[in-house]
């Protein structure tokens, strides 16, 4: 099992000429006995190694899987000893890789990945969403990039209701669910800040999978064949449904599928940059499009654009660091607020019992409350960072949490869970860490294809307060704060995080999918390996539970919490839910001599790939 040597940042910069040496020697393998930590070879950093004890590690696991889960403790991560992308998908994955392999950073690689998965991950990786990206360079700078959409200057506050004042579906299908994409822009402006190369030279994995087409494979089979629904009712309904929908199917296995409007996109947008989608012949394309369906982004809309760069959310979770998202994503303050409450109880109950469950949920009802109720665009609301990531606030919500007992918020029905959002990890070989949450919002967006341009609109629109107080597609009961307003960014759930060890060293970069339980799930991992000493193949696998406090209700994976636990907190006076799977993750932890990725196992499986 890993072990764990330590050394200072400065020492470790000054070990960074000898990582080229190290690039090309054979460092120790998973498992072997450690080099000592003044070894020629040794990576910068390579020696900030969490210490794993791999009896705690087995005992967590055992206790945390009951009889019946789905998966299997005890299992391998993929190895890597240089670099490492884990995304959704072998081929964007494989973007990643090949560009630091022929020098690019992690940022260059993030950036590869991210193209690529517009192209191999239709459902969820875009250029017609956004997104938003953390980044850790190896020399400590630490920075969080917002390219989520914004309402079209002619949004207005009740654009999706009826005129009894009920949510329509326009929130979610069709041309006026779009918001104005940003992922192209943030791409490129991360890029230029923090990577080395240019935007063609890492785009062109992205083009050639585009133009050239990629194999079908079974993982992306299956996920097209989800999209049945969408091909029957999504797709069909707008621009994409021939290539999508061939004969009114959805893309089968083993067919090698080309986008030649998507590969002209892509190689216009490599030449001549963002403008080319923001104001050139990609801009005419998408609002010819709209204009075609009665959508309301004009071209004023895209010129407008901006990535913005924000200060990190930080905090502390028993001596470890989070780097994580501010607002507009809400990822950041929840998962900070809900450790932070969690920490006051030192130590946790064992993962896996009713009074772990208990508390994560009690913890999860107060954090959400105040997501819900006060976090929003701060161009537009007043957003208490400061207060609702305080340890001392922590304290005041954790002293109202009675240990077994649960609290109340009013009851409401949940709306259902599409998981498609998109979240890579990438590090690589000099520790730059980058994390990235990407999304269309629903499964393939709006449904609405860019004829021309070859790529799908998002319906983030819906994550607004389209109706402040009624549900939206999570079931998220959200506030005025996130009320649509021209130019507003929808407050999001998206968390990509990465996390120090006690010496502030990389340790874990990670972020999930899947609306709300994003930020559930990425928080669990984390604890699962900071709090429980989980190995990461095991804290990823371990069954998780959701608490958003509207509804008033713990949910937890089928199968993941033993009969008894759940009667325990039924018994507590908890309302319990079950659903067949919760969040979708991609995540990196160092381990001695390399780093350790694993994919998520509850979607496409393994898809980490390293050198
Ligand atoms: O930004 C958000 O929170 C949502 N638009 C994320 C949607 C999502 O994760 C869908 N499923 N994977």
């Amino acid at each position: 099992m890993p072990v764990r040597y330590s050394m200072s940042r400065h020492t470790l910069s000054a070990l960074a000429t000898a990582s080229l040496f190290a690039a090309c020697s054979r460092g120790p393998q998973p498992g072997a006995a450690p080099a000592p930590a003044a070894a020629v070879g040794i990576r910068p950093d390579a020696a900030a190694v969490r210490p794993v004890d791999p009896v705690r590690a087995a005992a967590a696991a055992k206790a945390a899987f009951p009889a019946g889960w789905r998966f299997e403790a005890g299992t391998e991560a993929t190895f890597a000893e240089h670099a490492m992308v884990v995304s959704v998908q072998k081929h964007a994955s494989e973007a990643g890789v090949e560009i630091m392999k022929a020098g690019g950073n992690a940022v260059d690689a993030a950036v590869a990945t991210g193209f690529a998965l517009a192209v191999t991950s239709s459902s969820n990786g875009n250029i017609g969403g956004g997104g938003f990206m953390t980044i850790r360079m190896a020399d400590g700078r630490i920075a969080t990039l917002d390219y989520r959409e914004t309402a079209p200057a002619a949004a207005t506050r009740n654009m999706y209701l009826d005129a009894d004042g009920k949510l329509t579906n326009k929130s979610t299908v069709g041309y006026l669910a779009s918001g104005v994409p940003g992922s192209v822009a943030g791409m490129a402006e991360a890029l230029a800040k923090y990577g080395t190369m240019p935007l063609a030279k890492v785009m062109a994995p992205a083009i050639r999978l585009a133009s050239e087409g990629y194999l079908i494979d079974r993982d992306t089979a299956r996920d097209t064949a989800r999209a049945a629904v969408p091909c029957s009712r999504l797709i069909a309904q707008f621009g994409g449904k021939d290539l999508f929908c061939p004969g009114g199917e959805s893309l089968k296995g083993g067919t090698v599928f080309k986008q030649p409007d998507l590969a002209r996109t892509l190689s216009l947008i490599a030449a001549q940059g963002p403008k080319a989608f923001y104001e050139g012949s990609i801009a005419d394309s998408l609002v010819a499009e709209m204009k075609r369906g009665g959508g309301i982004i004009t071209k004023a809309d895209l010129k407008a654009y901006k990535p913005i760069w924000r200060t990190p959310i930080t905090g502390s979770y028993r001596g470890h660091t989070l780097i994580t998202m501010p607002p507009a994503s809400s990822g950041g303050i929840t998962m900070l607020e809900t450790l932070n409450i969690l920490e006051t109880f030192a130590p946790l109950p064992p993962a896996g019992s009713a009074g772990y469950a208990h508390l994560v949920g009690e913890a999860l009802r107060r954090s959400f409350t105040d997501r819900n109720a006060k976090l929003g665009d701060p161009a537009f609301v007043k957003v208490p960072v400061e207060q609702l990531t305080s340890k001392a606030y922590a304290t005041t919500l954790a002293a109202q949490i009675d240990k077994s007992k649960a609290s109340k918020t009013p009851a409401f029905k949940a709306g259902t869970e599409p998981e498609h959002t998109t979240h890579y990890s990438v590090v690589d070989a000099t520790g730059n860490a980058v994390a990235t949450t990407t999304t269309l919002n629903g499964g393939y967006g709006s449904g609405v294809w860019v004829r021309g341009g070859g790529f799908f609109m998002n319906n983030e629109m819906d994550d607004f307060a389209a109706a402040p107080g009624q549900p939206n597609m999570f079931g998220l009961v959200q506030g005025e704060v996130n009320a649509i307003q021209p130019g507003k960014r929808m407050l999001s759930a998206m968390s990509p995080t990465i996390v120090l060890d006690p010496n502030g060293n990389l340790m874990m970069v990670t972020g999930a999918a899947g609306g709300p339980t994003i930020i559930t799930a990425t928080m669990e991992i984390i604890l699962n390996v900071v709090e429980h000493g989980m190995t990461l193949a095991d804290a990823v696998k371990a069954p998780r539970i959701h608490h958003q406090a509207l509804p008033d209700q713990l949910d937890y994976e089928q199968r993941g919490l033993s009969a008894a636990v759940v009667d325990s907190l039924k018994a507590m006076g908890h309302t319990v839910g079950t659903r067949t799977s919760l969040a979708t993750a991609n995540s990196i932890l160092r381990v001695r001599g390399g780093w350790h990725g694993v994919g998520e196992p509850r979607s496409t499986g393994t898809t980490a790939v390293g050198y």
